[in-house]
């Protein structure tokens, strides 16, 4: 219905062992799923050089900007239209409080507030805020403002590499954002969002579709691949694929895959504690609730072992349960739900 009003636009997720996009029209009752494509690094864990982006720092804007060119082409999206992505380690996020005073008196403070807790100098940051919530302590009410800084660096770099590939970069926002619009904007309720990529984990806590904090680790998919390589002695080609058929199930000669795995997915688990704590401390409420996205959502029996672990109800979280999408777009593989949580997520905004 008014689809052939609405307008589409790209998400464009570019991550370590893959580029994802998808295109979405504003369309009602639901957003449209219009098309989607996927463009994975095939050597990323034999080289890890050549992975799409090593750290946002060094990424590599011609190289990418070509796989973007590709992968628009051959996938045939309309739009030119995109917003886009910087991983969440690449931005500076803070929490601040301060009494209660309006946006406008708000703003005033933040070059303060950049000198105060960001490493940069403030002509060389962007930032980007958001309220909250509010706390009440001995000293009176406060309220909670998240700080966003993205180093103009890096967001010059991404204007650069879109508009190499003949795309208009509209908006970049770290994909804590998009995570928890993609999968947590209608939950009023505190939710744990953890995104086990290639090279890192980004663990956000959402509620009432908001990002409340954000913290990261440096496992991912890629230390379990490794971790089963070295333990099996076998390549990373064949460690990737015993991963991914086999994870965390079974027993008898499975046994040892799961106990290779097993530590540095508790890495993870640790770091998701310290975020539920954190975020438990400074607003007062419980997180009751957990859910996995990215491509290491996949691996089998990960939701049991979370769940266990965290003593936390866990699902796995599908970026296609808020969307229609058409049947001429083709079957979806389950296993799409938890990757294209960032892209969704930017194709939403
Ligand atoms: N079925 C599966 N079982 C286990 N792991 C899987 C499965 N499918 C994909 N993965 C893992 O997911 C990782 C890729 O996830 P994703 O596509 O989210 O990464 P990315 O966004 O490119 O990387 P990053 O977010 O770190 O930049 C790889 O390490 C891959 O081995
Ligand atoms: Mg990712």
């Amino acid at each position: 219905m008014f689809d052939f009003l609405s307008r589409s636009t790209l998400g464009v997720d570019i991550g370590t062992a893959s580029i994802k996009i998808v295109e979405i029209a504003k369309s009602l009752p639901k957003p449209k799923l219009k098309n989607y494509g996927i463009l994975r690094s095939r050597t990323y864990l034999e080289r890890p050089n050549s992975a799409i982006q090593t750290n946002s720092l060094k990424i590599l804007e011609k190289e990418t900007a070509d796989l973007l060119r590709i992968l628009v082409k051959k996938a045939k999206f309309k739009s030119r239209n995109a917003v886009a992505s910087i991983p969440s380690f690449s931005a500076f996020t803070t929490l601040l409080e301060m009494p209660i005073m309006s946006g406008v008196d708000v703003s005033k403070t933040m070059p303060f507030q950049i000198r105060q807790h960001i490493p940069l100098p403030v002509s060389e940051v962007v930032i980007d805020w958001n309220k909250v919530g509010e706390r009440e302590d001995e000293e009176g009410l406060k309220q909670q403002i998240l700080m966003i800084a993205v180093p103009i660096e890096i967001k010059n770099k991404y204007q650069n590499i879109f508009k190499l590939a003949g795309l208009n970069l509209k908006s970049l926002e770290t994909e804590s954002v998009s995570l928890v619009r993609a999968l947590a904007a209608a939950d009023p309720s505190p939710a744990l969002i953890i995104d086990i990529g290639a090279y890192s984990t980004n663990i956000a806590v959402s509620e009432n579709g908001f990002l409340k904090t954000n913290f990261f680790s440096d496992f991912a998919g890629a230390s379990l691949t490794k971790a089963i390589a070295n333990g099996l002695n076998i390549g990373v080609k064949r460690a990737e694929e015993l991963k991914k058929e086999r994870g965390l199930m079974g027993g008898g000669g499975d046994y040892e895959l799961s106990t290779l795995s097993e530590p540095h997915l508790d890495v993870i688990i640790e770091e998701t504690n310290r975020a539920k704590n954190n975020y438990e401390k400074s607003f007062s409420r419980k997180i009751e609730r957990a859910i996995i996205a990215g491509g290491g959502a996949n691996l089998p029996g990960i939701g049991n072992y979370f769940e266990k672990r965290l003593g936390m109800a866990t699902t796995i979280g599908s970026a296609f349960s808020r969307i229609n999408y058409p049947p001429e777009i083709g079957l979806f593989s389950k296993e799409l739900g938890p990757e294209f949580a960032v892209a969704v997520g930017l194709g939403l905004k």
